[in-house]
């Protein structure tokens, strides 16, 4: 038994759609989660800027003593996990890009949506080719979601119209599955969906991300399993109202316990 947090962090609200399944999977954990909305978009950030923004949050969970370190960002996975795991030192790191790669083992023809540094990164073909180099993967970026669901924007005539411009990419692409591959798009699977239509499988990699937690947990004997009282504080960059209304939107309950922190 340990009763330590899981560290789970993104640089927004997004990585809450990961909490949400660890809290739903694992209710006795203790979970601290850091947003880093003071600095967000890190999409359209560079390789370096975000590096730092990661190395100064890893140092945050670990003076924090979590006992996992979750990065519920795929933009950080895409650019920063050597830093991560680097400066997690034994801490077990479990990402998104792996896990939602593992999904896409049955398909022959993927699509991949993401914000601009994991779609220039190639770290979504990477890990897919990694499980089968013979599935074909056709990526998009698409840099104005992020705003946009931060701004609460999740069922609009705007999102809509956005979407359907990034999401022509696919046309006569025939693929069978799409990864969401960024943590906040979640929040607007249905209109995806609607646009994707339902012959196309959307995969949100929280799903494995999640079951790989739980792994991890049980290798290393970390898990808190006798615990009803579970904690989980939320420490974000900046002040936001939106932060809390947006994410009780992403866990369905109520928040508490979020604190305002500087890490620079
Ligand atoms: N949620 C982050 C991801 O999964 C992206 C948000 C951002 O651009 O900062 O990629």
């Amino acid at each position: 038994m340990n009763n330590k947090a899981i560290g789970v962090f993104d640089s927004g609200i997004g990585g809450l759609s990961v909490v949400k399944c660890i809290m739903d999977k694992l209710p006795h954990e203790n979970i601290i989660y850091f947003g880093d909305i003071a600095r967000i978009p890190y999409g359209t950030k560079s390789v370096s800027l975000i590096n730092k923004f990661a190395s100064q949050t890893v140092k945050f969970l670990v003076e924090r003593n979590v006992k996992a370190i979750v990065i519920a960002c795929n933009t950080i996975t895409a650019v920063a996990y050597d830093t991560v795991k680097q400066l997690a030192g034994g801490i077990p790191v479990i990402d998104v890009i792996s896990n939602g790669a593992k999904a896409c083992a049955k398909y022959n023809r993927v699509g991949v949506i993401a914000t601009n540094a994991t779609i220039k990164s190639n770290a979504y073909v990477n890990a897919i080719h990694k499980i089968n180099p013979d599935i074909e993967v056709f990526s998009q970026a698409c840099p104005l979601l992020v705003p946009l669901i931060e701004e609460g924007i999740i069922t609009h005539n705007a999102l809509d119209l956005i979407l359907v411009d990034y999401l022509k990419a696919f046309t006569d692409k025939n693929i069978q599955a799409m990864v969401l591959g960024c943590t906040h798009y979640p929040l607007i699977k249905e209109s995806i969906k609607r646009i994707m239509g339902n012959d196309v499988v959307l995969i949100d990699p929280a799903n494995n991300t999640c079951s790989t937690v739980i792994d991890i947990l049980q290798e290393n004997s970390l898990q808190h399993s006798d615990n009803n009282n579970p904690q989980y504080n939320f420490f974000i960059t900046d002040v936001s109202t939106k932060f809390q209304q947006i994410g009780e939107l992403f866990l369905n309950t109520p928040m508490q316990n979020i604190e305002l922190v500087s890490i620079e």
